[in-house]
């Protein structure tokens, strides 16, 4: 096995393993080289029959577009994209990197009537050193194999994967912004293109990556967002696909998302059954600082019991602020009257989401049957937030201020 499968296997999603060694530890540049390399066997060292990074081609653009400085986030695309087709009979293709184009698909396809797909999203980073970073990329790995498995799509091997994800930012690393709250967004992509109307597990398919710019949503003055918690819609239930990066959980919540919008608020607080459990906001985890019912502080998310999607960003929360002592790090259920009685209570410090889009987005109020509930974030000078200092350590570790191993150098 692999050192870097080894390692995506320890950076694993349960949330349960804070103390694995993968916070801002020295990042020792030779153990990113090695981790930089990949195995040279066509079946991965698990047997995985995939694609080989080796055999990569890489069909250059000869058009070149000019790189405007557009930051409006999936408008600003790369120069090039990777594509690997997969097909039962002969198993999985040479992975090509070409110009950015349109796909062609059968009007069948049945990633297009029955949602048979799901994608990623992670970034790439300009240190200050100027070097091009992934953060925890073997995370992002990880959770697509898993989506692809929910959704019957092929199995590939993840170091593999990344390193042709690799070898896409290095050829268009011009596009990373040098800025450092703007960034590269990468977008792995994986669909059924089964030309058929039987639903049924997929014959073929195509992995395709494709990346953008993206501007930071974190800003110190930003204004924290206001969020519409109504159970009326419901983003995950217990054995549903949720706990998946599959594109119907996303565009199942349009609606609700226009809904919230109609009420003055920005985002959706998803809650979960009759006692209305806090879940996610938007596409964001979630998370309440607060003095608890039993008087200590603690920085608390909803455990992942399959309604969650397993947020990198998340995990990286709770693995960092779980060292840092002074209040607890936990994984525990959280509903809304136990939000309202800890407002009521002035217990609540903080409440925030989480994601790689944002980072980190604070909450400032939440309308609930009727009710603004204001979140009294605002009263902390910003220096002595919880947010800001989560925002921070990880800013120092995407930039590479501050040495660590959950950095991939490209
Ligand atoms: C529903 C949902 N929750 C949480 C997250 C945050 O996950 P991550 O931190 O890996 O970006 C995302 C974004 O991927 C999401 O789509």
């Amino acid at each position: 096995m692999s050192k870097r499968f080894k390692e995506s296997n320890l950076e694993g999603h349960s949330g349960l393993h804070f103390n694995t060694a993968a916070t801002a530890e020295p990042d020792v540049p030779p153990a990113l080289k090695e981790s930089n390399k990949l195995s040279a066997t066509s079946m991965g060292e698990n047997s995985i029959p995939s694609f080989k990074a080796a055999d990569l081609v890489v069909r250059p653009s000869s058009r070149p577009k000019a790189k405007q400085p557009t930051f409006s986030f999936g408008t600003a695309f790369t120069d090039h994209m990777l594509s690997i087709e997969w097909t039962l009979s002969e198993g999985w293709q040479t992975p090509l990197i070409r110009p950015l184009g349109s796909l062609s698909l059968h009007p069948a396809c049945s990633a297009l009537h029955y949602g048979i797909q799901l994608f990623e999203g992670l970034k790439a980073y300009r240190g200050d050193d100027n070097r091009v970073r992934i953060f925890r990329p073997m995370l992002n790995m990880s959770r697509m194999a898993r989506s692809a498995r929910r959704a019957c799509l092929p199995a590939f091997d993840q170091s593999e994967l990344l390193e042709c994800i690799r070898r896409l930012v290095e050829l268009d690393q011009d596009w990373v912004p040098h800025t450092a709250s703007h960034s590269l967004y990468i977008r792995p992509t994986f669909i059924s293109t089964e030309s058929s109307l039987g639903i049924k597990k997929p014959t073929c398919a195509l992995l395709y990556v494709i990346m953008c710019q993206a501007g930071s949503y974190f800003n110190d003055e930003a204004e924290p967002v206001s969020l519409w918690a109504d159970p009326k819609y419901t983003r995950a239930w217990k054995g549903g696909t949720g706990d998946c990066k599959m594109g119907g959980n996303y565009g199942g919540a349009l609606l609700a998302q226009h809904e919230a919008m109609d009420y003055g608020c920005q985002q959706v607080l998803w809650l979960h059954g009759g006692d209305h459990q806090i879940t996610e906001a938007g596409s964001m985890n979630i998370f309440l600082h607060w003095i608890n019912e039993d008087g200590e502080e603690e920085l608390a998310t909803p455990p992942l019991d399959g309604i969650i999607l397993p947020g990198i960003t998340r995990q990286s929360i709770l693995e960092l602020t779980s060292k840092w002592g002074g209040f607890k790090a936990t994984e525990r259920y959280l509903t809304m009257g136990q939000l309202c009685t800890a407002l009521k209570q002035q217990r609540v410090k903080e409440m925030f989401g989480s994601g790689t889009a944002c980072m980190i987005c604070p909450i400032g109020r939440v309308f609930y049957q009727g009710e603004t509930l204001r979140i009294p974030s605002s009263r902390q000078e910003i220096s002595s937030r919880l947010t800001s200092r989560i925002a921070k350590a990880l800013t120092d570790i995407q930039l590479g201020r501050a040495r660590s191993d959950w950095t991939f150098l490209v």
